[in-house]
Order: C-alpha cells, then sequence, then structure tokens
C-alpha cells in the first residue's frame, strides 16, 4: 500500500487558487477509507454498526473504535473513513469484506455569452432550453466550495416545488440558515469537512462551518451549471449581456467538500461522504470541478475517490461529469480518466477583449485585457533589466528600480501561471510604472490584475516585436487603448493552452478527454469574498468553468431522455460534438505551435448542445460493460464482485479492452490488423437505414463490416466490427480519423485514434 501522504485538488486556474502542497501535520495515524464495496443490504443502521464492530476489532474497542471513526459509508457503497495507523490499515486489509484502502489525500478546484455561441439562445424556439423546460425538475449535485445563497443567480422566481424525487437535506450552519438560505432552487446544501480536519488539522481562516462559500469556485461553477437568469451583468463594462446558467431551471444539491485552504483542497474522506449521500438523495448529475492533481501519473484508482464514488453513481443513473484538469498543452496530463466519467477539457469562444498597443513607431498590435478607466496616451516604455543569473524583464523576478519605472509602461517575459501576472502587475504599480504588457504562452486566458491596474497580456512573438522596438530606439513610447468586447465574429474557437490533454496515461486505448466546452473568461456569479469579484460576479477560466457547462446541458438532456443511461448521455455528447466550431471553422489547440485540434485535445470535439438531444444512435454501457471494462484492465474477480455487489466471474481469456463499447476507437499500438466489436442502440425514427462513412487515420485502412445497419421496431440493436491495419512499417505516433454513420438526418461520428507500434515490448499488453 502506497503511503498516504498524496494529494487531491480545486481545478480552477485564473480563480487563485494555490499552488502550494499542503504541510501535513506530523501524526502517526492518518485518515484512511476503509473501502468496502456495494451495500450488501439496505438496512444503514446494521451496516454503520457493522463498520464500529469491524473497526473495534482492530483498534481493541467499541469506543476506540467510535472515537477514530470519521464517517460511515452506508448509502452509495459501503465503507467507512477513520483514523489508522499504517499497520492497522495491514490487518483490516485482511478481514472479510474489505476491498480496499484508500488514503485520504487532496484534491484540488480547479458568461455568459457561452450559452449562445453553443445554440442555447432562450429566444430561439428550436432549441432543447424551451424543450426540456430548462431542465425543470432536473438535480444537480455540485461537489465544490459551497454556495454564496444571496446570489441573484439563485432566485427562485418562477420555479415549480422542489422535485418529488428529493430525499435530501438543508442544514443550517455558520452564517447559513436552512429556513432562508434554502429555496424551491438550492434545495439540498450541506458540508463535509471531518476528512481534512482529521488530518490537516489547520484551523481554517476566512471559512464558514457551513454551506456557505467563502472561496468564490463553487458559486461560480453552480451558477454557470444551472444558475437562474439575471439581466445587465457586466465584469467591468466588459461582456455585458444577461447571466444565466445552462440549465436555468434545474435544482442545486450542494455539497461543499472543498475549501478554503491553500486556495481550496478537498479530502478523499469528504467527497466519498458526498458521494455516498449524494446517491441517496436523489440527484441526477453531479458535477466536479476537482481533481487529483499531484503527483499526476500515480495510479488513480488506488487513490482517488472520485474513480470510486463515481462508479457507484453511475451503477445507479447518475451522470457524473468532471474536470480534464489544468496541465496541458502536455500529452498525457488530463485525469479522472474512469469510462463512466464525462471528461470535459476547455475550450475558448467567439469573445475577446482586444486592446491595441500602438508603439511610437505607429506600429499596432493587439493584445487582450480587461481593465476600464481611461486609454493611456503616448507614455514612456521600459524593458527593466533585473540583476543576476535571471537577468532580463522577466516577470516573476521583478525587482524594480523606481528611478526606472516611474510614470511607464513595463514590457515582461513570464513562462509562468497567473499567479506571476498578478504579482508583476503589483510590483510595477508599487514601484510607480503606469501600465504593464506582459508576454506569455499564447493563451486566450485572462489573469486578473490587480486594482484594474491596466496590463495587457501578448503572446511571446508580440513580446518580441515589442522588445525589439524598444531596443531600437532611444525613446520608446506606447499608447495602450481601452479594451473592447467583440462577440460573434468569425472566430476561430481554440483548446484551452492549459487544459489537460490526452492521451490517457493510465488506460491508454480509452479515450480520454470525452468532450470540450468554454472554459476560458467564464463571467458568471461568485462569492462576494473572492478577490477579484466585482459586484459578486467574476470572469474566470479552467477546466472547472468547462466543467458545469456540460453539466448544465447533461441536465437538459437528461429532461428530455429521462430513460437515458450516464453512458447513452455521454455517447450523445461524444458523437454529435463539433470538430468545426458552430462557425464551422475549424477549432484550433492553443500550445507551441499551435494545431488543428485533435481527439486528444477534446474528444469528440466542442460540445454541441442540441446535436446531442437527438444523436440518432447511442453506444450505450451497463453494469454488464464497465466490468468488461475491469476485467480487461487485469482487476480479479474478488475485487470486481466487491466493486459490483455481483458475483463476477471475468472470463478465462482477458477481454480486450478495445472492445469495451466505448463512442471511440483508440488503438495505442497497432502492427498486426486488429478487429474490434462496437454496439450501437437507436434511438431515434424506428425505420432507419446508416451508412458507415470513414475518414481513416493517416496510412491505416479500415473495414467497417457491415457497411449498412438496418433498424425497425424490433431490431434495436445492431453489432458491427471495425478492422483497421497499418501500412506504417515503423513506430508511428498517433493519427486521427473518425468512423460516421449517417442516415440523411444524424451523422453518429466516432473518433479513431492509432498509432503504429511496431516494437513491442509486450505482445499482449495492449491496454
Ligand atoms: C433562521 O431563520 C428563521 C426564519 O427567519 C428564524 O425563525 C430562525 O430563528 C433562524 N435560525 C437561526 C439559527 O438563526
Ligand atoms: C444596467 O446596469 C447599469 C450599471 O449597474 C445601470 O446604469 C443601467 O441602468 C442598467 N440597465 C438596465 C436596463 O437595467
Ligand atoms: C505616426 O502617425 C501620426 C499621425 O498619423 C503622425 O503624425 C506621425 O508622424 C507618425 N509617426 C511616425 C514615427 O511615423
Ligand atoms: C536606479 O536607477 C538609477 C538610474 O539608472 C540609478 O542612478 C540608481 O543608482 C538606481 N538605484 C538602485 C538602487 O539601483
Ligand atoms: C507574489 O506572490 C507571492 C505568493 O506566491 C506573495 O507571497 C508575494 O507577496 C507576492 N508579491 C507581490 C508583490 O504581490
Ligand atoms: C485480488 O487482487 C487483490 C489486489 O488487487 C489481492 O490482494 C487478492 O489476493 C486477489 N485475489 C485473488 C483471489 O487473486
Ligand atoms: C459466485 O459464483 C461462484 C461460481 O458460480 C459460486 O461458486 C459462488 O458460491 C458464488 N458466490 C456468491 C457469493 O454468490
Ligand atoms: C425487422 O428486421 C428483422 C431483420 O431484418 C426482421 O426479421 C423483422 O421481421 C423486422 N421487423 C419488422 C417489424 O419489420
Amino acid at each position: 500500500m502506497s503511503s498516504s501522504s498524496s494529494i487531491l485538488a480545486l481545478l480552477c486556474l485564473i480563480c487563485f487558487t494555490g499552488q502550494g502542497l499542503i504541510t501535513k501535520v506530523a501524526a502517526k495515524s492518518h485518515v484512511h477509507i476503509v473501502y468496502m464495496g456495494d451495500r450488501q443490504h439496505d438496512n444503514t443502521k446494521l451496516i454503520t454498526d457493522s463498520h464500529h464492530d469491524l473497526l473495534a476489532t482492530v483498534v481493541g474497542s467499541k469506543k476506540l473504535a467510535s472515537e477514530l471513526m470519521v464517517y460511515s459509508y452506508k448509502h452509495g457503497f459501503s465503507g467507512f473513513a477513520a483514523k489508522l495507523t499504517e499497520s492497522q490499515t495491514q490487518q483490516l486489509l485482511e478481514l472479510p469484506g474489505v476491498v480496499r484502502i484508500i488514503p485520504n489525500s487532496l484534491h484540488k478546484l480547479e458568461t455568459t455569452r457561452s450559452w449562445d455561441f453553443l445554440g442555447l439562445s432562450p429566444h430561439s424556439p428550436s432549441n432543447i432550453l424551451p424543450k426540456s423546460n430548462m431542465g425543470d425538475g432536473v438535480i444537480i449535485g455540485v461537489l465544490d466550495t459551497g454556495i454564496w445563497p444571496e446570489s441573484e443567480s439563485f432566485n427562485e422566481k418562477g420555479l415549480g416545488p422542489v422535485p418529488s424525487h428529493w430525499n435530501g437535506v438543508c442544514e443550517s450552519g455558520d452564517n447559513f440558515n436552512a429556513t432562508i438560505h434554502c429555496n424551491r432552487k438550492i434545495i439540498g446544501a450541506r458540508w463535509f469537512i471531518n476528512g481534512l480536519l482529521a488530518e490537516y488539522a489547520k484551523p481554517l481562516d476566512k471559512e464558514f462551518h457551513s454551506p456557505r462559500d467563502a472561496h468564490g469556485h463553487g458559486t461560480h461553477t453552480s451558477s454557470t451549471a444551472a444558475g437562474s437568469f439575471v439581466a445587465n451583468i457586466s465584469y467591468k463594462g466588459l461582456g455585458l449581456g444577461t447571466i444565466r446558467g445552462g440549465a436555468p431551471n434545474a435544482r442545486f444539491a450542494i455539497y461543499k467538500v472543498c475549501w478554503n485552504v491553500l486556495g481550496g483542497q478537498c479530502s478523499t474522506a469528504d467527497i466519498l461522504k458526498a458521494f455516498d449521500e449524494a446517491i441517496h438523495d436523489g440527484v441526477d448529475v453531479l458535477s466536479l470541478s476537482i481533481v487529483y492533481s499531484v503527483p499526476l501519473f500515480s495510479d488513480v484508482d488506488e487513490r482517488d475517490g472520485i474513480a470510486t464514488g463515481s462508479f457507484h453513481a453511475v451503477a445507479k443513473g447518475i451522470t457524473v461529469v468532471c474536470a480534464a484538469g489544468n496541465s496541458g498543452p502536455s500529452a498525457q496530463t488530463v485525469v479522472n480518466t474512469a469510462p463512466w466519467i464525462i471528461t470535459v477539457a476547455a475550450s475558448t469562444m467567439d469573445r475577446e477583449f482586444p486592446t491595441s498597443i500602438t508603439l511610437g513607431n505607429n506600429k499596432t498590435f493587439l493584445g487582450q485585457a480587461m481593465f476600464t478607466g481611461t486609454e493611456i496616451g503616448f507614455t514612456n516604455l521600459v524593458y527593466p533589466q533585473s540583476e543576476g543569473p535571471t537577468a532580463g524583464g522577466v516577470c516573476e523576478s521583478l525587482s524594480l528600480n523606481k528611478t526606472i519605472v516611474v510614470g511607464k509602461v513595463v514590457l515582461c517575459f513570464t513562462t509562468m501561471g497567473r499567479r506571476a501576472i498578478t504579482n508583476a502587475s503589483a510590483v510595477v504599480k508599487e514601484a510607480g510604472g503606469v501600465g504593464l504588457i506582459i508576454a506569455k504562452n499564447p493563451s486566450g486566458a485572462l489573469s486578473p490584475c490587480i486594482e484594474d491596474f491596466p496590463c495587457i497580456e501578448v503572446d511571446y512573438e508580440i513580446g518580441t516585436r515589442i522588445l525589439f522596438y524598444i531596443r531600437s530606439t532611444r525613446y520608446p513610447l506606447v499608447k495602450l487603448s481601452l479594451p473592447k468586447t467583440t462577440v460573434g465574429k468569425p472566430l476561430s474557437a481554440k483548446v484551452a493552452y492549459f487544459s489537460s490533454r490526452g492521451p490517457n496515461s493510465i488506460a491508454p486505448a480509452s479515450l480520454k478527454p470525452d468532450i470540450a466546452a468554454p472554459g476560458v473568461n467564464i463571467l458568471a456569479a461568485t462569492s462576494p469574498l473572492y478577490s477579484f469579484a466585482e459586484g459578486g460576479y467574476a470572469m474566470m477560466s479552467g477546466t472547472s468553468m468547462s466543467t458545469p457547462h456540460v453539466t448544465g446541458i447533461v441536465a437538459l438532456i437528461k429532461r428530455m431522455h429521462p430513460n437515458w443511461s450516464p453512458a447513452a448521455i455521454k455517447s450523445a455528447l461524444v458523437t454529435t460534438a463539433w470538430r468545426n466550431g458552430p462557425s464551422g471553422l475549424p477549432i484550433f489547440a492553443e500550445g507551441s505551435p499551435q494545431k488543428l485540434a485533435n481527439s486528444f485535445d477534446f474528444g469528440g470535439g466542442l460540445v454541441n448542445p442540441n446535436g446531442a438531444a437527438d444523436p440518432g444512435l447511442v453506444y450505450d454501457m451497463g453494469a454488464a460493460d464497465y466490468m468488461e471494462y475491469l476485467c480487461a484492465r487485469g482487476y480479479n474477480n474478488s475485487a470486481i464482485s466487491r466493486l459490483t455487489g455481483k458475483n463476477t466471474t471475468c472470463p478465462v481469456k482477458k477481454p480486450s479492452i478495445l472492445d469495451v463499447n466505448l463512442p471511440s476507437v483508440t488503438i495505442p499500438s497497432l502492427r498486426n490488423p486488429i478487429t474490434v466489436k462496437r454496439t450501437v442502440t437507436n434511438v431515434g425514427a424506428p425505420e432507419s437505414i446508416y451508412k458507415a462513412s470513414i475518414e481513416p487515420p493517416f496510412g491505416t485502412i479500415v473495414y467497417v463490416n457491415p457497411t449498412a445497419l438496418v433498424f425497425n421496431s424490433t431490431v434495436e440493436k445492431l453489432t458491427f466490427t471495425v478492422t483497421i491495419s497499418t501500412i506504417h512499417e515503423m513506430n508511428t505516433g498517433y493519427y486521427f480519423g473518425s468512423l460516421t454513420w449517417v442516415d440523411g438526418v444524424h451523422a453518429v461520428r466516432i473518433p479513431l485514434s492509432v498509432k503504429t507500434e511496431f516494437l513491442q515490448p509486450h505482445d499482449d499488453d495492449e491496454d
């Protein structure tokens, strides 16, 4: 068993989460989760008693067992969290019923133009927003930093009664009165902190022991998923419009599991408790803008409570939507990779905040910025040199000589994230500078600068050209105009620089991420305690922000198709996603160099809500398919039986992960021809004929058998095979293509991703 010192984390890039690791309290015993798989019966009292008995056999007495117990999980699955020493965990592992021990670790956290951009304008009668009654009656569970209930985004105007399938509670606490703060919009609100407190025993300042959001992240993600309509909202005049979430009539069940320490941290024990309760409470969709982040490439299954909790939720028909992570643009950085999860990448949209930078030689460049006030007429421009080995205008090492900077605009370069940018703006302002031009990686995600200080972001190319100008003249000058909001111009969407990329490092044959949604410069409600809030709203970027976009869309689809399984909903999203944006322009992926996006950047593509509500065919999955996946991953019968609560026997011949009925085919090592099977279910008109249309990955030959699928009222499911061979005679990188079933109305497309591998160390090791 690995050590318990891992960190799980919130996932917002530009909302000021801390970068530092939490310092662990020195202690011999740590919180561990004793996971016992699916619950064996319905009597929750008996289940909890059995947990106490089990713990007592190891710690010596019932009394001590009660003291050490942190949580008993009894609704969604069985198990408990308790303070245990390493040797106690070893003893427990020997006991019958214990599947595995999950160390308690920390996860981190990682508008409203975006909805119109995706084709969900409330003014258009043909889209699914009116058809789904805006998600009315669907309950969205949000595992995050809580909620600011007074925000207008959570008003209950026009909403009917609390949905009858709601079985949860609203709990009062610090500055949160259930009678007042829960309503027909926020129908449930709870908080879970014992897992964090038990191990990270630091007092939490600037926090509420209640569902109230001190951080801002949870209010932002919730209002993006399902905020009510609020007119006339902007961020300092930028992005003015009516703000709302994706499913304005859906309801919230708030599970505060992430806390305002070091930028937002959430423990495994608390997250699992929220899953356990949410399954019991009757939520329809769960949204987690949370990742297990450090170490990035560790075995997620062992420590990541999200993989386990989400398995039980999905088994009960609850769709779970999670962030892909903010560790892009490097390959293999995607997290939350379990196949039952919908994993969401982040894209830009068709809105920008361009600002022109005019140099003394009258050359003009465009940067992006969010400041207000007045434009800065021609002013001296300086590139300060710092001392020492990192000489140069490096934003993060700026210690500025006031004489050089005062009254001037400063140019600097950074390779670091937004904290460096915010910091640099503070340093320049402090030294008497009047503006800042920051050259950084080519990402459209804007960082907040302190107190509306004029700071403009440009890419390295423009930064270098400005530096060239400074070097070429004795008196460099610059003029900075105010940023404008441009919307709807033919501007191609891009997968954001920071968005984590595939392939999936845990199971390379299972494509991740699944889908992309807008996650750059998203305006939504936040906690007024968030340092960059403006009248209760803030602009944030991250896969944290793209995740609730998909959550809101899932709520609309759920309302229209209440019987669709989580896999069917995921398939519908993936197979209808835009590879070319709504404008028809191809979608790019930010990075160096920028390139056309492929399925490792955005899975099926950019989410297309209206398409997803009518996909034609779905690649459905149920318990048997997840079992096949687990057998293929090499888990043994007893482990799988425990997890699924069913007596499972993996076939003697290990199934191939390539045959799991995913809405994608990913072959990490192709040499000899490989044949995979898939089954599609017709959810469109009963009498339909689909024909295969193939776009083979470069250098491969793809056959589909049969090439036509004929459905009628009795034939709803059909199986086909895809045979892929390669003409490459050496190892290649991945090439991308697609297989699309077309009936004249629908185009059901799945991505094909193939890598030829001639040197194969393990012949049977294709997963
Ligand atoms: C919560 O609000 C209700 C209604 O205003 C009030 O009666 C009750 O005393 C409040 N509870 C607390 C703990 O303040
Ligand atoms: C919108 O808000 C601005 C500033 O808060 C206010 O001046 C203006 O009157 C508002 N417009 C409408 C239509 O409410
Ligand atoms: C820049 O443009 C202004 C106005 O068009 C003009 O007066 C000025 O001479 C130009 N400066 C240079 C260096 O070309
Ligand atoms: C700051 O810069 C001025 C002008 O270049 C110089 O005279 C002065 O010594 C510098 N001060 C420090 C502390 O380096
Ligand atoms: C820069 O950021 C660090 C934290 O990363 C902080 O301690 C420091 O005070 C900041 N400096 C300024 C000038 O804001
Ligand atoms: C199943 O796997 C677990 C570890 O994953 C191991 O401890 C156990 O002994 C295995 N059981 C059998 C029957 O092989
Ligand atoms: C599981 O199935 C095996 C083989 O069919 C059988 O021997 C065993 O008793 C079953 N176990 C349970 C708990 O049903
Ligand atoms: C549907 O197609 C199957 C196979 O072609 C055929 O056997 C069956 O009779 C058809 N059913 C109807 C209702 O047409």
